[in-house]
């Protein structure tokens, strides 16, 4: 394996990645070159670059919902071939079953997956709870803000408990205050269950503020440019402390110019 040190600690490795979208009409379209990293068991990766950069194509990888040409990504020291209920996938774009309740939408996977009744409720009620959505379990999902909706994909991944969760520009369709609000609940949520989660951004601030550590992708294709420590634990981080934080507005302002320095 080409520069990729695998230990029990890992979870993910992306070991040299190429990936292009082909077909017959047009010129392959590259969209990942050279991509290798690891991901820590627990850690949350958040990942940063221009937009087209490939940040959605590599979830694609490592969900296993598309195939690299080159390279390969391992998930507990496995070769990803396709889905699997060892990766949970969070979208901008939902995908709520409108016509399922808060509770059926968040047990849909434990149905799917024939948990008992009984276990199922249960899971499901620990999820609303954690999510802060009880009183709401039998609205449908047209009568939840967008917000809600956000929590609501958010417990309905983390109830078929998946080792890994990968979060494509999760908080990207909702209002710049429901989105502080998903931030910090996400950093709860993620240090309550020990996940290890890859985040997909646009928002440096929501980079710096979630990740353990920060990968800055080059424009397409896209490589790894560095990967940028935040070195305050998860647990010490306060929103509005932060914001007048010296060493961590630095930091900011660093993520920001290496991606900056990627756009045409
Ligand atoms: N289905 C597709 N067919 C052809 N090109 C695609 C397809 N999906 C994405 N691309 C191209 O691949 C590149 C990377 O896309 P994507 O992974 O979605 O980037 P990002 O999520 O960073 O914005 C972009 O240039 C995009 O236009
Ligand atoms: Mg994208």
């Amino acid at each position: 394996m080409r520069g990729a040190v695998s230990t029990a600690d890992t979870k993910i490795v992306a070991d040299g990645l190429h990936f292009a979208y082909r077909s017959q009409e047009r010129e392959p379209v590259v969209a990942l070159t050279d991509v290798s990293f690891e991901v820590r068991a627990g850690e949350l990766l958040c990942v940063v670059g221009p937009s087209g950069c490939g940040k959605s194509s590599l979830i694609s990888l490592i969900a296993g919902l598309a195939r690299p040409q080159q390279g390969r990504v391992l998930v507990n020291g496995r070769t990803v071939r396709g889905p699997g209920a060892d990766r949970g996938v969070v979208f901008q774009e939902l995908g709520l079953m409108p016509w399922r309740t808060v509770n059926g939408n968040i047990g849909q996977g434990l149905e799917i997956a024939r948990v008992p009744r009984a276990r199922r409720d249960e899971v499901v009620a620990r999820f609303v709870a954690m999510i802060g959505l009880g009183g709401f379990e039998e609205r449908y999902p047209h009568e939840l803000s967008g917000g809600m909706k956000q929590r609501v994909a958010l417990a309905r991944t983390l109830a078929a408990d998946p080792t890994v969760m990968l979060m494509d520009e999760p908080f990207a369709a909702v209002d710049a205050q429901t989105r502080v609000t998903l931030q910090k609940d996400l950093l709860r949520i993620s240090m309550q269950t020990g996940k290890t989660i890859v985040l997909v951004t646009h928002s440096v601030e929501e980079a710096a503020f979630l990740g353990d550590r920060v990968m800055v992708m080059t424009r397409r294709p896209g490589r790894v440019k560095e990967i940028i420590d935040v070195p305050i634990p998860r647990e010490e981080r306060d929103y509005d402390a932060l914001a007048h934080d010296e060493p961590f507005n630095a930091l900011r302002v660093e993520i920001t110019n290496s991606v900056r320095a990627e756009l045409w």
